[in-house]
């Protein structure tokens, strides 16, 4: 991409709940948008950057088009995560990746980014050899239409009223679901082995062993997750907290004595990966426990996709 005072950015999906926020973020962060297009037509030409985010199937179909007609595209879907040619990148984790795009550069899941940002650090120390992770992830996650179905069930069960859910297969207000995406043969769901497929090629090392169990809350914005590491060397609860208090990207909030930890509702809004609850594991001789929150939305999505735009006008200039 050639370096422009103003470049034109096309927005795939920009009603959803992650294209208005890709939108208030390209504002708030003055990334230079000489000409901004909402648009979900295969009217890519003069298109500079096209940040899709109207789900896999429109990104299947329509970002080779983008990318054909000159545009990089940064796809916020699962279509192209793990195509060989095609960049996972998560700017604090591996940025240089970036340069090796053939036009499309693929944003991890939400769950994924939220974790490497926090564990990469520590990797980088110790060693992870495993991963066990539960994660705790809001309605948001699913987009718009599931937000306003846990509004309307949380008003309905509050005035006696019947249910009839139609985004998730069971109620979700006052509610937890162990079920996120489809469902795999081996039992898993297609969500849990993001967090395992995307972990390895984001940190670049195959040998982490990753095990997960996504779960659906009755949240609006914030993905939680219980993250449990087991590491080669040794790492205290203290050097893990120096650690990510220099970490790029993460705020760390733990200090349980003063009831000090992340929550969604503190989070959401937040461009940081807020890490607390940080303690070693007495049944393992080298294992930390952490509690990692992030918005699912910004970090997790439209954030991390303008932060890959600004890394690619960067590298142009
Ligand atoms: N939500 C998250 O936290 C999150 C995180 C990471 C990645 N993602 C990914 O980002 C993508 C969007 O998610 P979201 O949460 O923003 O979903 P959403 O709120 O449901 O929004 C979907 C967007 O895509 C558009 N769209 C849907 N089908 C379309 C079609 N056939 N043709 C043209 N436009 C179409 C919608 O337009 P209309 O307004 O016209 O319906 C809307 O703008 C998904 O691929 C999702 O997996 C989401």
């Amino acid at each position: 991409m050639n370096a422009k005072p103003a470049y034109t950015v096309a927005v795939v999906g920009a009603t959803g709940a992650v294209g208005t926020e890709m939108i208030e973020i390209l504002e708030e962060r003055k990334f230079p948008v000489g000409e901004l297009r909402p648009l979900t037509q295969d009217s890519f030409e003069g298109v500079d950057i096209a940040l899709f985010s109207a789900g896999a199937d429109i990104s299947r179909e329509y970002a080779p088009i983008a990318a054909k007609a000159g545009a990089v595209v940064i796809d916020n879907s699962s279509a192209w995560r793990m195509g060989k040619d095609v960049p996972l990148v998560v700017p604090e984790v591996n940025r240089a990746d970036i340069a090796k795009h053939k036009g499309i550069i693929a944003n991890p899941n939400c769950s994924t980014v939220q974790m490497v940002v926090a564990l990469k650090p520590l990797h980088d120390r110790a060693r992870i050899r495993r991963i066990v992770v539960t994660t705790f992830q809001s309605v948001s996650g699913t987009g718009k239409e599931a937000m306003d179905e846990l509004l309307e069930q949380a008003q309905d069960l509050l005035s006696f009223k019947e249910l009839a859910p139609k985004v998730y297969p069971y109620q979700i207000a006052f509610n937890c679901l162990p079920h996120i995406d489809d469902f795999l043969p081996s039992g898993y769901t297609k969500e849990e082995m993001k967090l395992l497929n995307e972990t390895r090629k984001i940190m670049g090392d195959d040998s982490i062993r990753v095990t997960a169990t996504t779960v659906r809350v009755p949240v609006y914005v914030g993905h939680s997750e219980s993250v449990n590491i087991e590491t080669e060397k040794k790492l205290t609860a203290n050097e893990a907290r120096a650690i990510l208090c220099e970490a790029p990207g993460v705020l760390l909030y733990d200090d349980p004595v003063h009831k000090i930890y992340p929550m969604p509702i503190d989070v959401a809004g937040k461009d940081e990966v807020f890490v607390g609850r940080i303690r070693e594991d007495e049944s393992v001789p080298n294992g930390l426990n952490l509690w990692i929150v992030a918005d699912n939305l910004r970090k997790g999505a439209a954030l991390n996709a303008i932060q890959i735009a600004e890394e690619l006008i960067a590298a142009a200039r």
